[in-house]
């Protein structure tokens, strides 16, 4: 399968340049990384609800998915509580994974953080086994310090 071309997280900075509305941030960072990864079936944000203390859907790519997942359940609660990406080679070998699409067989997720502190979760499925490689954990993670740069120069918390 062919890695995520890493252009994508300068992409992310130029479509975004200037923009202050956070779901059109999310929006249009979950439609830029959803084209650029083949054999994705969801790609998008689970966002941190301060009240709840939950992560709440948010913008994304894909199918409809569940809405609210605590800290430290499945693979994006526990990278939520970790503050660190996860790579998932097969989700059915995950304890605790949550099956928003039965399709997914793998995932990869990462921290989107301000200030250093996680806003929310980018989460991306793929219906193919060991689909993502360590090279594009390492592209995802830069495309959401990224992200995390571009919501700390508009001064989001983590109020969403
Ligand atoms: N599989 C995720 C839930 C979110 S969906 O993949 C969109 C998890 O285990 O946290």
């Amino acid at each position: 399968m062919a890695e995520i071309d890493p252009i994508v997280v300068d992409q992310v900075d130029a479509l975004l340049a200037g923009e202050t509305n956070l779901m059109t941030i999310y929006a249009n960072a979950s439609a830029l990384l959803a084209d650029a990864i083949a054999d994705n079936n969801w790609c998008g944000f689970y966002l941190l609800n301060k009240a709840t203390g939950e992560l709440d859907l948010g913008p994304f790519q894909g199918k409809v998915a569940c809405m609210h997942i605590k800290p430290g359940s499945g693979v994006v609660g526990t990278a939520f509580a970790d503050g660190q990406s996860v790579l998932v080679p097969n989700v059915h070998e995950f304890p605790g994974h949550i099956a928003c699409d039965a399709a997914s067989n793998s995932e990869l997720v990462a921290p989107v953080k301000v200030n250093g502190q996680t806003i929310g979760i980018l989460d991306i499925d793929s219906p193919s086994l060991n689909r993502f490689s360590e090279t594009d954990q390492a592209t995802v993670v830069a495309f959401a310090d990224h992200l995390g740069a571009v919501l700390d120069a508009i001064s989001v918390n983590a109020v969403h």
